[in-house]
């Protein structure tokens, strides 16, 4: 016996994914974001099966990159956000991993480093984002001091990371890009901007190296119709299954709170899954969930281990039957909407507790 509640990972859409990506940069170095466990699906099942297919991946933190190292994983590895200390460099160095530089601090722990091999370092610009990064004034000295420090193999990669590249309409990328090349102009070194929806909407942000992350695992990063988008496929399908299935009177109210009320007479279908799962507690009354293959909505709070959904407009739906929460069928941004957040945010909150299970 097993609870039917699975996050299935379907490879063959990952392959798809990555192949889009590819079509859409061609003759640029593809560098895969596993971070946060892969954005939920599983940092180490998702490196195995990007290691073959793209040139290097990145992480945030030495922690992931060294447990994919563990795994047996062998290629480059950027840490997104460089080390968080001095004590980092000599260990991200043995390991081959490459850095971000993005401040003086970490500039100097490097030129102070006592190293057993140079290190492969990303030179980050800040363009706009305002998190991370030199500003570009800083650019050609930080770039001379990386030159100079003798810790570093090879040249710096020059990047930056966009604000806003998911608003197709937004000047903030143009200037964005304007102030990347401008501050990188006559430095030799490969460039990297593109994150997922530059990669899909801002070719010229494209440069040596894109760096996506969320539409590998088949998401589109914008909030509205883009054709590139489209063609991506869901690594990652939230299924359950209905374990009861009940008539209530108009007027009665379902779960927690009693914050559903049938305004007619109902049928309610229980699905064993909830926030325990990785299924956002706050997803509204009237989420799109399929049953059967079939939109039905939410019905009621949604419990730890369990959600309702008003079936009362599908053909009889009975103990066992299937459920999608979210992936095929039902893009994972979509769900998002209705709990009030983003799909990176469902996916990456996805719990240890949900398996996760290669699709056949
Ligand atoms: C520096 C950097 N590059 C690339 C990415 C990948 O972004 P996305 O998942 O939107 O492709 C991230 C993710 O936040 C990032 O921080």
């Amino acid at each position: 016996m097993t609870r039917p509640s699975q996050a299935r990972l379907d490879l063959s859409a990952l392959h798809h994914n990555v192949a889009v990506a590819r079509e859409l940069a061609p003759g640029t170095r593809l560098m895969a974001v596993v971070k946060a466990n892969a954005y939920g699906h599983g940092a180490v099942t998702m490196a195995r099966e990007l290691e073959p297919r793209v040139d290097a991946l990145a992480v945030a933190c030495t922690e992931e990159a060294l447990a994919l190292r563990d795994a047996g994983i062998r290629c480059p590895i950027l840490l997104l956000q460089g080390v968080f200390e001095a004590s980092e460099l000599p260990v991200a160095a043995a390991a081959g991993f490459w850095i971000t530089i993005d401040n003086d601090l970490q500039l100097q722990w490097l030129e102070q480093a006592s190293l057993s091999a140079p290190v492969g370092c990303w030179l980050k610009i800040d363009t706009g984002m305002h998190r991370l990064g030199a500003l570009p004034a800083q650019t050609a000295s930080f770039y001379q001091r990386l030159l100079a420090c003798g810790k570093m193999a090879g040249t710096p990669v020059l990047s930056t990371h966009f604000a806003s590249a998911d608003e197709l309409h937004n000047p903030q990328t143009w200037q964005q890009i304007e102030l990347f090349e401008a501050a990188t102009a006559g430095l030799e070194g490969l460039r990297s901007a593109a994150n997922s929806p530059a990669t899909l909407a801002w070719p010229r942000a494209h440069y040596d190296w894109i760096r996506p992350g969320y539409m590998l695992w088949g998401n589109s990063p914008f909030g509205e119709t883009q054709p590139e988008a489209e063609r991506l496929r869901p690594v990652m399908t939230l299924v359950s299954a209905v374990i009861s299935v009940r008539d209530i009177a108009a007027g009665e109210c379902v779960g927690y709170g009693g914050s559903w009320q049938a305004q007619r007479p109902s049928r309610v279908a229980t699905v064993t899954i909830g926030y325990g799962d990785g299924y956002p507690r706050t997803a509204a009354n009237g989420t799109p969930v399929l049953v059967n293959g079939r939109r039905a909505t939410l019905a009621g709070r949604v419990s730890m281990d369990m959600i309702t959904v008003d079936v009362t407009d599908l053909p009889p739906v009975a103990i066992g039957d299937p459920v999608v929460l979210w992936g095929e069928g039902l893009p994972v941004d979509e769900v998002a909407r209705h709990a009030g957040t983003i799909g990176y945010e469902l996916l990456t909150r996805m719990p240890p507790r949900t398996p996760r299970v290669i699709a056949p």
